[in-house]
């Protein structure tokens, strides 16, 4: 199934249950500033879930576009990746964790109006309890009753979701997806956590009751109303759907690989890591860009900046010349283009930023080079 599939019967599935399809926000916060990017679903219905009214209703279906860089040393692995979209419903105060479980548990099994993925593959956690909120017995009631063997649920005292140390959060019970070929079966909780580490399962869902408010890194109490908050990475589906062990493989990269690749050296073919960087980041520049953002010292420009100048310098290494790079950002507007709109009218603007940074970037290496050898000379 194609990426563009499983976000249509996504919003569809919803859509039919009575959500309310809301559009992707812009990777540029509008009302929060803690955050330089949007980095989850719900950031963007923060004051929602924290009771504002919605004018869409109280059920919320969207596809939201994220940024997260913390973890940009781990690009090139199966599964991290900087930009991403974030399938999410949303209940502001209306369904909880019975009808969130059912719905989460149907969209993935069901053949028909849903992804039809093997139930037998799933495997569930749940929160284990602190001071703050008790051991959620309720959500695994719920899985038992849709049929989840209470040998594939575990409880883990981190199932606990928040986007920072303020605002709205609580509980959570995640989906875990099997990726290997002969599969797993019955696991112990220290045989999960394994399989965990090896990427042999991966998460799939988080289903987040957010009953609870944060102030300063503390739950400091309940809040007015009990939302529930949905993540399924699209990156990560598209990966199990596609019978894939990696996200680069998916639809969702194959142009961008395929057009990294190509325009490289045929020595360097086999560094797919390396590759992987470049067509990462380059993406993940390509939706700043379309959202506003430019290069610069400070805040989102300088994390652009960064993006940019990493790719650079994997693209050096690859010896992926400027004509690549701009056939690389040309393939992923292509496949982005009928789903952001922004993409395909700032893709002049995209071009010449990102080429903009890579000439500063290369002016800035050689000027180093020169007072460098000015150095040795002196040394000599
Ligand atoms: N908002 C839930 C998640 O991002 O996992």
């Amino acid at each position: 199934m194609k990426s563009e599939e499983i976000r249509k019967r996504f919003l569809t599935f919803f859509e039919k249950r009575g959500h309310a399809i809301i559009p992707s926000a812009s990777l540029v916060p509008e009302n929060d500033p803690s955050v330089l990017f949007t980095t989850a679903g719900m950031q963007p219905l923060t004051p929602y879930l924290m009771g504002q009214e919605h004018p869409k209703g109280k059920r919320l279906v969207g596809i939201q576009k994220c940024v997260r860089t913390q973890d940009i040393e781990e690009i090139g692995d199966s599964t991290h990746v900087t930009f991403f979209e974030m399938m999410g419903n949303w209940s502001l105060g209306d369904y909880f964790k019975k009808d969130a479980i059912r719905w989460s548990y149907e969209f993935l099994t069901n053949k028909k109006e849903g992804l039809g993925l093997d139930p037998s593959r799933l495997y569930i956690t749940v929160f284990d309890g602190n001071d703050d909120a008790p051991r959620d017995e309720e959500s695994v009631s719920i899985w038992e009753g849709v049929g989840i063997d209470k040998s594939r649920i575990y409880f883990l005292e981190d199932n606990w979701w928040s986007p920072g140390d303020n605002g709205p959060s609580g509980p959570d019970t995640e989906i875990f997806y099997d990726l290997t070929k002969n599969g797993l079966g019955d696991m112990s909780l220290e045989e999960f956590k394994k399989a965990d580490e090896r990427q042999n399962v991966v998460e799939i869902w988080n289903n987040v009751f957010m009953e609870y408010e944060k102030k300063d890194g503390r739950v400091v109490g309940e809040l007015s109303q009990k939302n529930v908050d949905t993540g399924a990475g699209l990156e990560r589906i598209t990966m199990v759907m596609q019978g894939k062990d990696n996200v680069f493989d998916t639809d969702l990269f194959t142009y961008a690989m395929a057009v990294t690749e190509k325009n490289i050296s045929d020595e360097n073919k086999n560094l797919t890591k390396e590759m992987r960087i470049i067509a990462d980041h380059i993406r993940t520049a390509v939706f700043i860009v379309s959202d506003g953002v430019t290069p610069s010292n400070t805040d989102r420009g300088y994390i652009l900046r960064r993006l940019i100048r990493r790719a650079v310098r994997f693209a050096d290494i690859l010896s992926l010349e400027s004509e690549g790079m701009k056939k690389l950002i040309d393939s992923i507007v292509i496949k982005y283009e009928n789903v952001y709109e922004n993409v395909k009218s700032q893709q002049i603007k995209i071009q010449e930023e990102i080429k903009k940074e890579e000439i500063k970037f290369r002016a800035t290496l050689k000027n180093g080079t020169k007072e460098l050898e000015k150095i040795f000379i002196k040394i000599d």
